[in-house]
């Protein structure tokens, strides 16, 4: 797998061969690697090239070091598609996976002034303040803030927010969802994202606001959610 001959750098080789095998799934996410010292023995090369190869691939997001535990192949990032305007447990449903959410606070508060220009109401208009660490299959996927006017959406309760907020809105209250503004933005996780997310220090979010509107054109929530990016892709279909 390595040729000293070759022009190419031989951590380049090391990267390429190891990269070739979790593609091909001869490595699978959470296998264990062997150590450094293995891979330096067995193909007569020094421990920094293997280490640099190794890095880049932490870098790339393949591989994950665990401290005191060694390296591991990650888990397989969760695609996303940005196509249509979906709540996260009909996503993960859709995937198969069982959503569930942690309901870290549930209040009532005045909206502060961008929260109301958001939702189009009068500064200090009472909104519902909710945060949610959203999971997967048990695996902490996003923290998410959702406001929402507490005059538009009425009876929200904890139990109904443990749950799903659009099937109650859409199926409870029959309002009609429209469509949504969103952006996304790359962050480092804060010391609140790593804690309920599980990540270490320096670990990269997606910063997701999204803005949703009824189909008649009322702003119905305005919400905040980091997303880690060790575990989502977003894929977004494009025309010509
Ligand atoms: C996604 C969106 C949120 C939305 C939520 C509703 O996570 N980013 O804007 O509030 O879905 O999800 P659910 O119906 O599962 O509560």
């Amino acid at each position: 797998m390595i040729d000293k001959q070759s022009p190419l750098p031989i951590y380049f080789q090391l990267e390429h061969f190891l990269r070739g095998q979790i593609e091909n799934g001869e490595l699978a996410p959470g296998d264990p690697l062997p150590s450094e010292r293995e891979y330096a023995e067995q193909l007569t090369i020094s421990r920094m090239t293997v280490r640099q190869a190794i890095t880049n691939l932490v870098n790339a997001g393949l591989l994950v070091r665990q401290k005191g535990r060694g390296t591991f192949v990650a888990e397989q990032k969760l695609e996303q598609k940005l196509s249509g305007l979906t709540s996260f447990t009909e996503d993960m449903k859709a995937r198969g996976m069982t959503p569930r959410s942690t309901l870290l606070s549930f209040e009532i508060i005045p909206a502060d002034k961008k929260i109301a220009e958001r939702l189009a109401l009068k500064k200090h208009t009472p909104v519902y303040e909710m945060k949610r660490i959203r999971l997967a299959d048990e695996v902490p996927m996003a923290l998410e803030t959702v406001y929402i006017s507490a005059n538009l959406v009425k009876g929200l309760t904890e139990k109904v927010v443990a749950s799903s907020l659009y099937r109650y809105i859409e199926e409870e209250l029959g309002l009609a969802i429209g469509h949504a503004v969103q952006s996304m933005e790359a962050a480092v996780a804060n010391e609140t994202e790593r804690t309920h997310l599980l990540v270490s220090k320096g670990a990269p979010v997606l910063l997701i606001e999204r803005n949703t509107f009824l189909k008649d054109g009322k702003p119905l929530e305005y919400v905040k959610s980091s997303y880690r990016a060790d575990r989502y892709k977003f894929t977004i279909d494009i025309n010509r």
